[in-house]
């Protein structure tokens, strides 16, 4: 009998780790994230796009580990801030800030900005690679809405209890996970993610 693919969930952040758990649960692979390898060295986000990080993260991690490895690169584009904080999204308040501090220095940021003016998106950079540094697929989905007046909700991670999705009068912090999962930037750029594990894991079961 063919052994089960393994894939590594290379992301430290919780919220993130959970949602791709949850996206991903329907392949008939064995998923590990990085509790599974407490020694291994933190890969530095030093790239100018998400793609660029997400690449640096899934082969650093995929040559550590020797596993196939799936990592997300995300942030959020504010248009009346030239699409800042974008890359830049896990250290907008500085280093080793929390969600809350790094939301409320958006809040600033946008504190004289009108509501129709407050336009964004989330973008999530997907990228596959395995332990001979190969980059196997690559790719990218992003979520249109705007930041709100204020934090709303409890659920979610990040900076979901500002961002209304389009379409919708609640943050994805007030939404529920299953809507989020379904509308989300990472849910669109883990759906071409699900469907190159799916060819590869049917491949590797017919070989
Ligand atoms: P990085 O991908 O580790 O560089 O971090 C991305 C930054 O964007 C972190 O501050 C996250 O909290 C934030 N972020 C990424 N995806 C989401 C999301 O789905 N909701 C809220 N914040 C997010």
């Amino acid at each position: 009998m063919k052994s089960r693919r393994q894939l590594l969930i290379a992301t430290s952040s919780e919220g993130k780790r959970s949602e791709l758990r949850q996206l991903l649960s329907a392949l008939p692979i064995s998923l590990f994230d990085l509790r599974d390898f407490p020694a291994v060295e933190r890969i530095a986000e030093t790239g100018n796009t998400f793609v660029e990080n997400a690449s640096l993260k899934a082969l650093g991690y995929a040559t550590q580990t020797g596993l196939l490895t799936v990592a997300d690169d995300s942030g959020l584009e504010v248009d009346a801030l030239g699409g800042a904080p974008g890359v830049r999204s896990a250290r907008y308040a500085g280093e080793a800030t929390s969600d809350s501090e790094r939301i409320e220095a958006l809040l600033v940021a946008l504190s004289f900005v009108d509501e129709s003016k407050r336009s964004a998106r989330f973008v999530s950079a997907v990228v596959i690679a395995d332990s001979n540094r190969e980059i196997l697929n690559v790719s990218v989905g992003r979520c249109e809405g705007r930041i709100a007046l204020a934090r709303l909700g409890t659920g979610g991670f990040g900076y979901d209890p500002v961002f209304i999705p389009s379409g919708y009068d609640l943050t994805f912090a007030e939404l529920k996970p299953e809507i989020k999962n379904q509308i989300s930037h990472r849910a669109i750029a883990l759906s071409a993610t699900r469907e190159y594990l799916q060819n590869l894991t049917a491949a590797s079961a017919a070989g």
